[in-house]
């Protein structure tokens, strides 16, 4: 009989005919995946994964191919998965009823869209029509999409090379970054000096006139960053004393990867917008900005409207979205989240007593960070170890998000709410021989 071969023909055929940003493969082979459920995919060759990544958090909260979600899509497919978005479907109204009765109750109206950065362009172009204001002001590190003027906020300079001028008016300050506070400081003694630069980067280095401060809830993409307490609260004095809107994009965190429904609610704020997307579908694809009644007012006029896109409330999608929420609502995956959260941080700070390689492990929730260095002292990052690492746990069937964060050396888990703490000892234990056949 023909051995398994992990190297699937039909990906090299895959390499060949997508741009070469797209990426398929993950550790030293090319793998095919055919299913999924809870927190295990499966590949062609009928190898099951523990996957630490969820489809970049989009399967975290319930699960991949979670039965609600798989049936109302069905559902809706065979009654209506296409409307023009200038027509109501009535499954598009009832997810909008939904989605605002589980926010804070400040957020009275919803657009929705396909992706994340397209919530993210939507919320850019309503605060500066708001405002009647065009500066900008983020974050080093943060990142809010890949198109332009999503990229244009992006706080990590090689993701923007060679890609031609970006928008003007945007001022970054650095950080809550604490592991390399990026003013050589400490926290707490640091006194949130961070935060507190935002008033200085306002006198100096914009004209003063700012529509809106954009900032992840958390730094996701730079290595799973959590700001400090008191940090956003710092913020939050400075923009209203400026009258500048508060810009918080949820698209990794709402609906709970961090423990709580909504990740501003660890920090004691409520933002004036906010953006889903990840964890908004179930796994599928719709992205939304939420916002009060006073700033979206901005959009009534003129006609034809200002912004709309052509699946930007689509029925399907939709459905999704909302079987989704109603099973969210239902099973709270905020407080898995919240309680196995701790449990991999015990277990990887256990791995991080035995192997001097791994230098942070942080986080909130199910999002969690762990930074791997050459030396604790210099903290130079360990990118290699990072990517060994990720090879040898693929062989083991476990998916590591290793190599990751701007940096390279940072394993970003967001791992699944669903999974069983026996799945996390059986993850933890993979790391641990891992990180022994790298050592
Ligand atoms: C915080 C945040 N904002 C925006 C985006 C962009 O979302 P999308 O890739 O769906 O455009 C991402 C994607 O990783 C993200 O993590």
């Amino acid at each position: 009989m023909k051995k398994a071969n992990l190297i699937d023909p039909k990906n090299d055929q895959d390499k060949k005919m997508f741009l070469p940003c797209v990426r398929h493969h993950f550790g030293d082979e090319d793998i095919t995946f055919v299913e999924a459920k809870g927190a295990v995919l499966k590949d062609s060759h009928g190898r099951e994964y523990l996957d630490l990544l969820c489809s970049h958090g989009c399967a975290t909260l319930i699960g991949y191919n979670h039965p609600a979600v798989v049936e109302a899509v069905k559902e809706q497919a065979g009654k209506l998965y296409s409307l023009a978005v200038d027509y109501n479907a009535k499954i598009v109204s009832d997810l909008a009823e939904k989605l605002l009765s589980v926010v804070p109750e400040s957020f009275k109206k919803v657009y929705f869209a396909n992706a994340g950065a397209e919530a993210v362009e939507v919320a850019l172009f309503l605060a500066k029509k708001h405002t009647k204001k065009y500066e900008m002001v983020s974050l080093y590190g943060d990142f809010h999409g890949r198109t332009h003027g999503a990229r244009s906020l992006l706080g990590f300079g090689p993701l923007k090379k060679g890609m031609g001028p970006m928008l003007p008016g945007v001022t970054r300050i650095p950080s809550y970054y604490c592991y390399r506070c990026q003013l050589g400081l400490e926290y707490p003694t640091c006194n949130l000096q961070c935060a507190k630069l935002l008033e200085d980067a306002l006198l100096y280095d914009t004209s003063s006139d700012v529509a809106v401060f954009v900032t992840e809830s958390i730094q996701a993409t730079a290595g799973n960053i959590p700001a400090p307490n008191g940090y956003f609260q710092e913020i939050k004095k400075i923009l209203d004393k400026h009258n500048i809107l508060f810009f918080m994009d949820e698209i990794f965190t709402s609906f709970g990867n961090t423990g709580k429904k909504f990740c501003f609610e660890h920090y004691g704020v409520v933002p004036d917008m906010i953006t889903m997307s990840k964890t908004l579908g179930g796994g599928l694809p719709i992205s939304a900005l939420l916002t009060t009644n006073e700033i979206a007012q901005a959009f009534a006029e003129p006609e034809p409207p200002l912004y709309y896109t052509t699946f930007g409330s689509n029925p399907l999608m939709a459905a999704a979205a909302l079987a989704n929420i109603e099973t969210i609502m239902k099973e709270k995956p905020w407080e898995r989240a919240e309680e196995l959260g701790k449990y991999w941080i015990n277990g990887l700070r256990k791995l991080q007593d035995k192997y001097d390689v791994i230098g942070d492990v942080r986080g909130k929730g199910v999002m969690i960070g762990v930074e791997l260095v050459k030396d604790r002292k210099t903290k130079e990052p360990a990118k290699e170890e990072s990517v060994r690492l990720k090879k040898e746990a693929g062989k083991r069937g476990l998916i590591l998000p290793a190599g990751q964060g701007w940096l390279g050396n940072t394993i970003r888990l967001v791992p699944s709410a669903v999974m069983t703490k026996t799945q996390i000892d059986q993850a933890l234990h993979i790391m641990d021989e891992s990180f022994e056949s790298i050592s």
